[in-house]
């Protein structure tokens, strides 16, 4: 896959995939459009469903890890509310480290490089690696659509596929279904995408659906919960 460094609008770095002209993030702010459809639209309300049970610890599946700014944000998240989170990816394309180097996020997000370095180098080999003492990475290589997912586990699922006009086969009904039973109680599953076979698909596989006004340049996003 050949891959371009480009700024968005916030400052911060996406990629560009020419080939079929799609884009890593939101060209309006990779940052500003991941902390509204991942952070706070799963993480948080996941992390103040477990607190209201008593529960201490959040476990999130990424579909894409991608450039890991999710995982960034992520991390920051379980650092400032000392919640511990456990943070599950699955990636079928790592990018090479002359393309992860070159991303700003640590500097913009004021993440050491060593830490951000950690999590790229990481081995994919599905076992929890600690980051920081609120943060556990496990990386997983593979076609989502092949990879068998854990019963009841994640409380937040990010789904970060590439659009359905990009790879179709990512957005099917059965891998909602899939990912529904991975789905513990209760669970928050979001998604930049507005497409309404998408949420006809999450609605049959068992989630409750929502539009939810999107980030900046994105009228609506997708939210899907479990309860
Ligand atoms: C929109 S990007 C995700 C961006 C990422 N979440 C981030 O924070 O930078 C989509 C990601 O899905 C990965 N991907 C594509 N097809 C896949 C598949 N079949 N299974 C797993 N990952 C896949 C791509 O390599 C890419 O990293």
């Amino acid at each position: 896959m050949r891959l371009q460094i480009q700024q968005t609008q916030d400052g911060s770095h996406t990629l560009y995939w020419p080939e079929r002209d799609e884009h890593y993030h939101s060209v309006h702010g990779a940052v500003q459009e991941a902390r509204k459809v991942y952070i706070q639209t799963a993480l948080i309300p996941a992390m103040e469903a477990c607190s209201a049970t008593g529960g201490s610890t959040v476990r999130v599946f990424e579909m894409g890890f991608g450039t890991a700014l999710n995982a960034c944000l992520t991390m920051q998240q379980a650092m400032m509310r000392k919640m511990k989170v456990e943070y599950t990816v699955i990636e079928a394309f790592p990018l090479p480290e002359d393309i992860w180097s070159r991303l700003n996020h640590p500097a913009l997000l004021g993440i050491e490089d060593t830490v951000f370095q950690a999590m790229h180098r990481q081995a994919f080999d599905a076992r929890g690696y600690e980051i920081s003492p609120f943060f556990t990475l496990a990386k997983i290589k593979g076609d989502l659509q092949t990879a068998v997912l854990p019963d009841s586990r994640f409380n937040a699922v990010y789904y970060d596929a590439f659009a359905p006009s990009v790879q179709p086969e990512l957005w099917q009904a059965d891998i909602f279904v899939k990912i529904r039973r991975s789905c513990a109680l209760p669970c928050f599953l979001s998604s930049y995408c507005a497409q309404g076979q998408f949420r006809r698909n999450l609605k049959a596989a068992g989630f409750t659906v929502e539009r939810l006004p999107g980030p900046e340049g994105k009228r609506e996003i997708t939210r899907g919960t479990v309860l």
